[in-house]
């Protein structure tokens, strides 16, 4: 069970050494070819090269491919040929398919109902794989729950769409919450190591194949991302991009979805799950949208602040009226009335950070939400391990 685990976690650090090494290597061609963004926080708008991630998420397919044989190469695998050799090829497949997707995306810049279509496209292989290897669609119902539903619910088709809709999120959640130096790859690498220390917890249990394969796949992608990070952090010599998120998103889907664990994993994205949920007015244009919602830079301070949306309250539809009255119930927003204008801070959690915290430097408001996100990640084991055993037979 360890020895190629052991091999993969080598192959990580090489991979992660030759990350830190081909990186500054490779980043004034991505200007030369116009992929480039201006850091939004800083004083002077200098060109970043952009979509980084794309480097990083190669030399993980790179590693991956080299450690197929590792997996694989010994004869006694031969008769579970198809299995388990196919849901890696699959895997890969779709991780790189969502690559070429996310690099399409900081290329082309894609229209945002592209952005929900590609991550369900690139997971139409790993569901297929999932469906002759496994195919069972049934849940296990919690105990408060089985009067109702029984103790076990086959929810059919319904389980493949929920499984798509798993990449949709895991994908785009990462992707909004972003705009500061070091807050994409540093909450995607909260998440993976989570997820890994879940594997390493589970490897004793009786599914610990899933959860090796998992560990297969986290390890070199926590190495290349940690080798992005220390470009990626204040100040950044580079930006990941949109490839970086869905790439990240889309690893996450594949290990939680053929390991088992969709749930468990969903539950490491707590602060994604709310960012999204508070984002859903703008997401769906209830309430005005701007192009970025990343905080507001002040230039004599050096310190960020809430970025600010102005709109017609009487332009509102009743769904925009009634997310603005609830928001502001619950104190997520804070709203400031002038001739009929309402300016309020955009929905994210980075601006709500900044709402409660007062203006700060963008370097601490990142800590900040790492901590968070790993604060979140505590409380994730808690509801996994003492309370799941108060809904569930474990
Ligand atoms: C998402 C967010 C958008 C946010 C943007 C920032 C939604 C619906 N979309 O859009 O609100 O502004 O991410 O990434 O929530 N940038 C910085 N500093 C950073 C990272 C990015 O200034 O640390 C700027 C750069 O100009 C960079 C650009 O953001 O070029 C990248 O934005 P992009 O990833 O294309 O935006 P979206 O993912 O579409
Ligand atoms: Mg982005």
């Amino acid at each position: 069970m360890w020895f190629p685990i052991v091999v993969n976690a080598f192959m990580s650090i090489a991979a992660y050494y030759f990350s830190i090494k081909l990186i500054p290597k490779v980043k004034d061609k991505f200007i030369q070819a116009n992929l480039f963004g201006i850091d939004k926080s800083k004083k002077i708008g200098v060109k970043i090269p952009e979509s980084i991630g794309v480097v990083t998420g190669c030399i993980f397919l790179i590693t991956m491919f080299l450690f197929i044989p590792v997996s694989f190469g010994n004869g006694d695998h031969k008769e579970k040929f198809p299995h388990e050799f196919v849901e890696l090829i699959v895997a890969l497949l779709s991780i790189c398919c969502m690559l070429l997707l996310g690099f399409a995306d900081d290329v082309l810049d894609l229209r945002w109902r592209h952005k929900l279509l590609l991550p369900t496209i690139a997971s139409l292989p790993l569901l297929m794989v999932y469906y002759i290897n496994f195919n069972t669609t049934t849940i296990v119902i919690p105990k408060p729950f089985r009067g109702l539903f029984g103790v076990i619910l086959d929810i059919g088709i319904f389980y493949y769409v929920y499984m798509g809709m798993l990449a949709v999120f895991c994908t785009n959640a990462i992707n909004i919450l972003a705009g500061i130096n070091g807050l994409e790859v540093g909450q995607s690498i909260v998440i993976a190591i989570s997820i890994i220390i879940f594997n390493l917890i589970e490897l004793s249990g009786p599914l610990w194949k899933a959860h090796q394969f998992s560990l297969y796949f986290l390890l070199p992608y926590c190495a290349t991302s940690l080798a992005l990070l220390k470009y990626n952090w204040y100040p950044s010599r580079i930006f990941v991009g949109d490839t970086f998120c869905y790439f990240s998103g889309m690893t996450f889907a594949v290990v939680g979805i053929l390991g088992h664990f969709s749930k468990t994993t969903l539950l490491f994205f707590i602060p994604q799950v709310f960012n999204f949920l508070f984002s859903v007015p703008q997401l769906f244009r209830f309430i005005e949208c701007p192009r970025h919602r990343l905080p507001m830079f002040n230039a004599e301070t050096n310190q960020l602040d809430c970025s600010l949306v102005k709109f017609h309250y009487s332009k509102l539809g009743i769904l925009g009226k009634f997310f603005i009255k609830l928001f502001k119930f619950l104190r997520l927003i804070k709203w400031q009335e002038k001739d009929g204008f309402i300016t309020t801070n955009n929905f994210t959690l980075i601006n709500l950070v900044l709402l409660y915290l007062g203006p700060m430097h963008e370097a601490k408001l990142t800590t900040i939400l790492i901590l968070l996100q790993i604060f979140c990640t505590c409380l994730a084991f808690t509801i996994r391990y003492p309370l799941a055993s108060f809904f569930y037979d474990v």
